[in-house]
C-alpha cells in the first residue's frame, strides 16, 4: 500500500540546505541518476536515498526540504511521474533507468515501469541539458546542449539565466528538435512540463539569500552537471512551483504537436491540452497513459492505483485553484 504523504513542513522559509546532515557524495557503483537535475542533486545529497530509487512520499518531502517546492505542486508532478514510470504496488520509482530495485521487471504486461528515463511519458524532447531520445541518450548531461544554456544566458541575460533567457532558449531548443529529430514529439504532459521546467532553474537554483530571478551559470552547472548544491546553498525563501511558465510560453507561442513526417514537419494537434490547461492535462493523462498501462487492474494493484489517482486529483485541485471533473477509470 502507498506510504502516507509527508506532513506539511514545520518551517517554509529559506535555510541552509547544503548542510552537515546532507553532504554531497559521489556516485557509488549501482547508484541511479537520470534526466532531472533537481532529483539527481537531492539524491547526491541524501535528501532521497542515494541509490536513486524512492517512494513518492520521500520525493515530495525531499523537494520541499531541499528546494522549497510547494507541496501540492510537488505532489501533482510526482504522481504524474509515478503513475507513468513507477511501480504502484511496491510504491517505488527510479529517478533514472528501469531497474529491478523497484520490483520485478515485467510485472505487468503493459506498464513499462521504466523510471524517469522512459521516453514520452514524463521525459520528452527538447530538454535544456539532455539530448532527444531519438539520438540515443535522453538522460545524461550533454555539454554541447548545455553550452546553449550558457550562450543564451550571455546573449539575453548579461551572463545570467532569467525569464527572458528562458523564453528564448525554450523556443530555440524546440526549433532545433523540429529541424533535426524526425520523431520530435511535444505532446501533453511533456508540453506544459517543458515550459515549467524551464522556470525551475530560476525558481529553485537561485540562492534564497539573494533571490533575484538571476541564476549564474557556475551555479547552474553545479546542479545540471555535477548534481551538487554550491557551498552554503540556501533554498528558496517561500514555497514555489512552476511560476513563470506562462510568460516563457508567451515569448514565442507554439501549440502542442509533433513532427508527423520526418524533420521539419511539425504539426499542431488541436485535440491536445493548451499550455497550463490543467483539467485537460489531467483528463488526457488518465485516459491515454494510466488506462493504457493498466487496462484492467485488480487486487492490490487496483487499490494502489485508486489511492495514487486520488492524490494526483487532490493536489491538482489546489494547483488549479478549482475543481476539475474527477475521473474514476477503475471504479470508486
Ligand atoms: C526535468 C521529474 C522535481 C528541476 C525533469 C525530467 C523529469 C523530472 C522526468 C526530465 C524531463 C525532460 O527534460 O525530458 C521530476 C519530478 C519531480 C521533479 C517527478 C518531483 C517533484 C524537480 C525539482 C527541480 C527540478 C525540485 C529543481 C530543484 C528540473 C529541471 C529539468 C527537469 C531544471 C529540466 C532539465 C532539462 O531540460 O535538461 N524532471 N522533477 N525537478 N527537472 Fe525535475
Ligand atoms: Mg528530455
Amino acid at each position: 500500500e502507498p506510504a502516507k504523504l509527508p506532513p506539511p513542513m514545520k518551517s517554509n522559509g529559506t535555510k541552509l540546505v547544503n548542510d552537515a546532515q546532507h553532504p554531497f557524495k559521489p556516485l557509488r557503483p549501482g547508484d541511479i541518476r537520470g534526466p532531472c537535475p533537481g532529483m539527481n542533486t537531492l539524491a547526491s545529497h541524501g535528501y532521497i536515498p542515494r541509490t536513486g530509487v524512492a517512494s513518492p512520499s520521500q520525493i515530495i518531502e525531499a523537494v520541499g526540504e531541499g528546494f522549497n517546492m510547494e507541496r501540492n505542486f510537488a505532489t501533482f508532478i510526482t504522481y504524474l511521474a509515478h503513475l507513468s514510470d513507477g511501480n504502484q504496488v511496491t510504491d517505488l520509482l527510479s529517478i533514472g533507468g528501469k531497474t529491478s530495485k523497484t520490483g520485478p521487471v515485467g510485472q505487468y504486461s503493459k506498464a513499462p515501469i521504466g523510471g524517469f528515463d522512459f521516453h514520452n511519458t514524463f521525459e520528452g524532447d527538447a530538454s535544456l541539458s539532455r539530448g532527444d531520445s531519438f539520438f540515443g541518450d535522453n538522460h545524461t548531461f550533454n555539454e554541447t546542449i548545455f553550452q546553449e544554456f550558457i550562450d543564451f544566458s550571455n546573449k539575453f541575460g548579461a551572463g545570467k539565466y532569467n525569464l527572458t533567457v528562458a523564453g528564448e532558449l525554450r523556443f530555440h531548443r524546440i526549433q532545433q528538435s523540429i529541424a533535426t529529430n524526425p520523431q520530435m514529439t511535444f505532446l501533453s504532459p511533456r508540453y506544459t512540463n517543458a515550459y515549467s521546467e524551464s522556470a525551475f532553474p530560476i525558481n529553485f537554483f537561485v540562492d534564497g539569500r539573494h533571490y533575484n530571478g538571476q541564476l549564474d551559470t557556475t551555479a547552474a552547472r553545479s546542479f545540471f552537471q555535477n548534481m551538487r548544491m554550491p557551498d552554503g546553498f540556501h533554498r528558496a525563501p517561500a514555497p514555489i512551483g512552476g511560476e513563470g511558465f506562462m510568460q516563457i510560453g508567451a515569448a514565442h507561442p507554439l501549440k502542442s504537436g509533433r513532427n508527423v513526417k520526418g524533420v521539419n514537419s511539425y504539426k499542431a494537434d488541436p485535440s491536445q491540452p493548451k499550455l497550463g490547461e490543467f483539467c485537460k492535462i489531467y483528463e488526457d493523462f488518465v485516459k491515454n497513459i494510466v488506462v493504457t498501462f493498466y487496462p484492467k487492474p485488480t487486487g492490490d494493484l487496483k487499490k494502489a492505483l485508486n489511492i495514487n489517482l486520488g492524490r494526483l486529483y487532490d493536489a491538482l485541485t489546489v494547483v488549479n485553484g478549482s475543481k476539475c471533473p474527477r475521473l474514476f477509470p477503475f471504479g470508486k
